[in-house]
């Protein structure tokens, strides 16, 4: 780790975990509920023991964060053990006895005889086993789902799912469960979320059921399979030049960090190792899209570069170690044989390791990316993202333009597709057009919800067409999907002004104040202040922002068709010089393969 480094200290049965995350930039929105929900993932998952009873952890935000943002300093984390209440005289600080019950018959597979001999503990085992314990994966999920807001404000995705059991392995994912491993890695982690094993599917969550229930009738534990998936990652994270820059190796090196992982696989791995060379490697295509690949066998790294195609690895984990019949060990006190030491055990803890999993990724992925685009602040790392997205684009593709009511979408969308000599969209428009309605009587006689659905039916459609400028809905930002269709398509302007400019030139607007149906019946400065204060942490993620107030329409056009040419990166450059990827024969291409 270079960028954002960070350390974990704690016992298991201790009064607290403790993570430090350091090089989290400042700007990013971070509450403990986004950090808490990571942590109930982890400790779900059928086959847990009797200690995710006792405890519900929960995360404290001690430092690094204020009014809801990152500061740009250390963030400071801190999960009580609510068990520690059953465990004060034992695990106390201060001076005292010594533990009445020491361990002192090692187990197997776990760190306690090294450990016991390394350290000289060899008196209490204890003295080992509470840190080597997996409960210390608990601050590491509540650090990487800090690192994980980051990366999905950047447009990354990271989920898991379970594919094996023992010796049950699950179906071959659907084609539904296949498309979000192409585009929505967190898509595909809350529908294995759906299942108490975190399979993607009810018969293979069934079969790890059984498998589970046979392990445990034999008082014995399983180890399995997990997948770990990350989505929207851009081209040339990692690097190629020196050995500990090769994000392949620092991906393994994380994952094999988690306890119980024995075997780490990028892309096909395993599998490949069998096959030609001419069956392994994903052939280089160049379409109206710009590069890609027509196959992710390599799992999205070459070279130890990510190559703009999703990542997957996957991690192997060991059957848990504590096995409830005790393997056979030796009494460090009397030297006897004697059966191991029996600490409170899960019998399967493979689906809590897929998201424990998800947050070592995820605290790789986001070092490697400050690492490659710098990033005091979110603002910085803006435009370095955008040009590293659109980097592998044979064009820009669409401009979508967000912003509150009143910034300027229309009108100054509108000038800006003149000036490109491109089409207009305005999203609200279309969905007029195809409803029949007004946008306020959509919103009074079929309710928010419907409207959303009908403006992510419109977004989608509207991509499928040649490059246009899109005015986005003042709401459209809320989505996620909306912001993945967005990435995906081309770049994106966020236009800005005061709640009273704005308020100043809806009152004179055609649409005017009536029109909007969020604003009537409220006073309109102070609902467009309250509304960009809930929404400036969307229009924040933007490529590129400009600030309309005190602009016309015609400098502000010409200002947005400037700052997006600053997007504008080699391949594209090429393509458009050589004729390639644009206009009529672009269109012809995008026709062909469905694109656009
Ligand atoms: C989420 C999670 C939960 C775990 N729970 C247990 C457990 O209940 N019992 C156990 O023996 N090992 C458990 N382990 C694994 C041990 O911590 C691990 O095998 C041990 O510390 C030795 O480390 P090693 O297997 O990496 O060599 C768990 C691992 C993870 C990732």
């Amino acid at each position: 780790m270079s960028r954002l480094r960070y350390l974990t200290a704690g016992e298991s049965h201790g009064p607290a975990l403790l993570g430090i995350l350091e090089g989290l930039p400042s700007g990013l929105p971070l509450e403990s509920k986004d950090i808490d929900f990571d942590l109930a993932r982890r400790q779900r998952g059928y086959g847990r023991g009797g200690r995710m009873k006792i405890e519900q952890d929960q995360a404290e935000i001690l430092s690094g964060v204020r009014f809801g943002f990152t500061l740009g300093s250390p963030l400071g984390l801190l999960i009580r053990n609510r068990d520690f209440a059953n465990w004060q005289t034992r695990m106390q600080a201060a001076p005292g006895v010594p533990d009445p019950h020491p361990v002192t018959i090692p187990r197997p597979g776990h760190a306690d005889l090294a450990g016991g001999l390394k350290y000289g503990h060899l008196e209490d085992l204890r003295n080992v086993l509470e840190r080597a314990s997996a409960r210390e994966t608990a601050i590491r999920v509540a650090l990487g789902a800090a690192a994980r807001t980051l990366l999905k404000d950047l447009g990354i995705q990271v989920g898991s799912f379970v594919t094996a059991i023992g010796d049950a392995d699950a179906d071959p994912p659907d084609e539904s469960a296949r498309r979000l491993q192409g585009e929505d890695a967190e898509g595909l982690a809350l529908r294995a979320d759906q299942s108490e094993t975190r399979a993607l599917d009810e018969r293979s969550s069934r079969r790890f059921v059984e498998a589970i229930q046979r392990a445990q009738q034999r008082r014995d534990t399983l180890g399995g399979v997990v997948e770990v998936v990350a989505t929207g990652v851009p081209v040339g994270l990692g690097s190629h030049v020196q050995w500990d820059r090769k994000l392949d190796g620092r991906i393994a090196q994380a994952m094999m960090s988690i306890p119980a992982i024995k075997a780490v696989e990028l892309g096909d791995g395993w599998a490949g190792a069998h096959r030609y060379g001419s069956q392994v490697h994903d052939a280089i295509e160049f379409g109206p899209r710009g590069l890609s690949r027509g196959s992710n066998r390599a799992g999205g790294l070459e070279g130890g570069v990510t190559n703009g195609e999703p990542l997957v690895v996957r991690a192997a984990m060991k059957p848990l170690s504590t096995v409830p019949s005790a393997l056979p060990s030796i009494d460090l006190g009397t030297l006897q044989v004697a059966p191991a030491h029996v600490e409170r055990t899960d019998t399967c803890a493979v689906p809590a390791a897929g998201v424990v999993a998800e947050a070592v990724l995820a605290l790789c992925l986001a070092d490697a990316l400050l690492e490659t685009l710098g990033g005091d602040s979110m603002a910085s790392l803006r435009l370095p993202m955008a040009r590293l997205r659109l980097s592998t684009r044979a064009r820009p593709g669409h401009l979508f333009v967000i912003g509150p009511m009143g910034s300027g979408k229309s009108t100054v969308g509108a000038g800006v597709a003149l000036r490109l000599g491109q089409p207009f969209t305005d999203l609200d428009q279309l969905i007029e057009g195809r409803v029949g309605a007004s946008v306020t009587e959509i919103f009074t006689s079929r309710g928010e919800p419907e409207f959303r659905r009908l403006e992510a039916e419109a977004l989608s459609d509207a991509v499928q067409k040649e490059p246009a400028v899109i005015a986005m809905g003042g709401g459209a930002v809320l989505s996620e999907a909306a912001w993945r269709v967005m990435r995906r398509h081309g770049a994106i302007v966020a236009l800005n002004a005061s709640a009273e400019e704005l308020a100043r030139r809806l009152l004179r607007s055609e649409r005017g104040v009536q029109q909007r149906p969020l604003l009537t019946g409220a006073d309109p400065t102070e609902r467009l202040r309250q509304l960009a204060q809930e929404r400036q942490r969307y229009y924040a993620r933007a490529d590129l922002s400009l600030n309309t107030e005190g602009l016309s329409v015609d400098e502000a056009a010409a200002l947005v068709l400037g700052m997006s040419r600053s997007l504008e990166g080699a391949l594209s450059r090429r393509a458009r010089e050589m004729g390639i990827g644009q206009g009529s024969e672009a269109r012809g291409l995008a026709d062909q393969e469905g694109e656009e």
